[in-house]
């Protein structure tokens, strides 16, 4: 089905652009895209080893140090490399705060509260981990995945203070309490409620309210100025935002790091992050066994550019990241508590 064309972003229209109250300021890459050749992306052979995202909280001393060392060699990488973690960060500033108009418009490019959120997302998480791996020459290497939903794991990881993982720009006073989804000021709960709370809020977000893919996914934003929509699916509202700005400093203007768009990318829990609302994506995918979302080729043929690990600058198309495994990517299975919590 075809119903308008696929959301591109102008690669010549950078500009400093925060529509969501953040700061101003510019992300926009040098040397302009515009500028590179862009070639297509291309799947993992089929044959290579699936990665396995594991848990934050399960992971062992030996891939904590594999990980820290990898965004240590990632922070002293010249500032002008596109694997620099600066720059890295700054991939989440450009898409996300609208920093390109789409192409043929002047409408904003944006990949939140939309359709459009779990395949970028899912996108920049898998380049940023083959990057990762190239850094440390290990081919195998995988992100690992706050888990949240999880009572096990609904503290901040601690694997995320130390090293080169640390970020001082995170709020002191929450971090060592149970993550709250509901979070927009401390509603003074204790450990105990909020554990019941999230996981009352994660049957609702994944299963009875998320029926349709609409209601998961996010609205259809559709190109050019009249397409607009702006409403994220379930889970991108909750947990996603909130836990965005529980982490976020709230001694900074918006909260940042992980409270503001343009700076979210600057902490390396980012990834743990979405990581896990990436394995939400891939567990709600399982659930309607895996039924395509939408069938518009809009949607599909919509695309995003990324470095690759070798440096390569690829368009990859939403069609392109829905099947994990032909990504090569898998989560550690570690049970949904919430999956028995129906109110
Ligand atoms: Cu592009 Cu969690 O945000």
């Amino acid at each position: 089905k075809n119903r308008g064309i696929p959301l591109k972003a102008n690669l010549s229209s950078c500009h400093p652009s925060y529509p969501s109250g953040d700061q101003i300021g510019s992300c926009c890459p040098t040397p302009a895209w515009s500028e590179l050749e862009i070639i297509d992306f291309q799947f993992p052979d089929p044959s290579s080893p699936i990665r396995i995202r594991r848990a934050a909280h399960l992971v062992d001393e030996e891939y904590k140090a594999k990980y820290e060392k990898a965004v240590a060699i990632m922070k002293e990488l010249p500032l002008d490399h596109p694997h620099n973690f600066w720059r890295q960060a700054d991939l989440h500033c450009i898409y996300c705060t609208s920093a390109f108009d789409q192409v043929n418009s002047t409408a904003p490019f944006k990949t939140h509260h939309s359709w459009l959120f779990f395949p970028w997302h899912r996108a920049l998480l898998y380049f940023h981990e083959r990057i990762l791996g190239k850094l440390i020459g290990d081919d195998n290497f995988a992100l690992t995945f706050w888990s949240w939903d999880h009572p096990d794991g609904m503290h901040f990881p601690t694997m995320f203070t130390e090293g080169a993982l640390n970020n001082t720009e995170r709020d002191a006073i929450r971090l060592p309490t149970v993550v709250d989804f509901n979070y927009n000021e401390d509603r003074g709960l204790t450990d105990g409620e909020l554990v019941l709370d999230n996981l009352a809020l994660m049957y609702h977000h994944m299963v009875s309210g998320a029926k349709k893919a609409e209601l998961f996914m996010g609205c259809k934003l559709r190109s050019g100025v009249d397409g607009d929509c702006d409403g994220g699916g379930t889970i991108e509202e909750s947990p996603h935002n909130p836990v965005h700005g529980w982490v976020g400093d709230r001694n900074n203007p918006v909260k940042e790091d992980m409270g503001a768009f343009h700076s979210a990318g600057r902490d390396p829990v980012l990834y743990a992050h979405h990581s896990n609302i990436d394995r939400m994506w891939a567990t709600w995918q399982k659930m309607r066994n895996n039924e395509l979302e939408f069938d518009d080729d809009e949607w599909l043929n919509s695309e995003f550019t990324f470095f690759d690990e070798n440096l390569q600058f690829v368009r990859i198309r939403v069609r392109d990241v829905l099947n994990m495994s032909k990504l090569r990517i898998d989560y550690q299975d570690i049970g949904l508590p919430w999956l028995d919590t129906r109110p």
